[in-house]
């Protein structure tokens, strides 16, 4: 079960719109395995296919040891959103800390609506569509951006993303050290 190196702020694979998944095979079955290994490696609850590398609309969750612990009434092992269009945003927006895999030791306050509405095919290429509150929204919402090319500092105010500077540069020459495996920066 090969643990696949994750990337980091700022590589531009992180800044692109990843394009459709247009297959349904072994290779993507595999893929969504490596994902999921990767991600409960490096202790995530989400992980999308651009933080390892791959441009595709691809992520995967598991929310379930954190709804547990928020007494959230919401089943959610493991999940696979393959080719997600996000349909509505609703409800009150929140502001709760999120921080990222591919941006180690940075953690920031992130404002997004309670509700999302998401059509997604899932890992036997079923077409699905769920409503999601809460957290487990918020964690969806993050995992899209991904797809979409934005992080969630692209939220941050220009005053927080001065405070967090240094901490950037840090990750874009490589000067950190993370749990998890990350693709070295040359
Ligand atoms: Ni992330």
């Amino acid at each position: 079960m090969p643990i696949l190196p994750i990337v980091t702020y700022n590589d531009p694979v992180l800044k692109r719109k990843a394009d459709p998944v247009s297959f349904d095979n072994k290779e993507l079955q595999k893929l969504i395995q490596d994902m999921f290994d990767t991600m409960y490696n490096s202790g995530g609850v989400g992980l999308a296919a651009p933080q390892i590398g791959k441009s595709i609309r691809l992520f995967v969750m598991d929310a379930d040891a954190m709804t547990e612990e928020l007494d959230e009434e919401q089943d959610l092992g493991p999940m696979v959103f393959i080719n997600p269009v996000i349909l509505s945003k609703e409800g009150e927006k929140s502001r709760v800390e999120e921080g990222c895999l591919s941006i180690p030791e940075l953690r920031d306050d992130v404002s997004r609506p309670d509700r999302v509405t998401i059509r997604y095919f899932d890992q036997t290429f079923q077409e699905q569509t769920r409503v999601f509150d809460g957290w487990v929204s918020r964690v969806i919402q993050h995992e899209y951006d991904h797809l979409e090319g934005v992080l969630f500092i692209d939220y941050l105010s220009a005053f927080r993303r001065t405070f967090h500077k240094a901490a950037l540069k840090r990750i874009e020459t490589g000067q950190i050290e993370t749990s998890y495996p990350v693709v070295p920066k040359n």
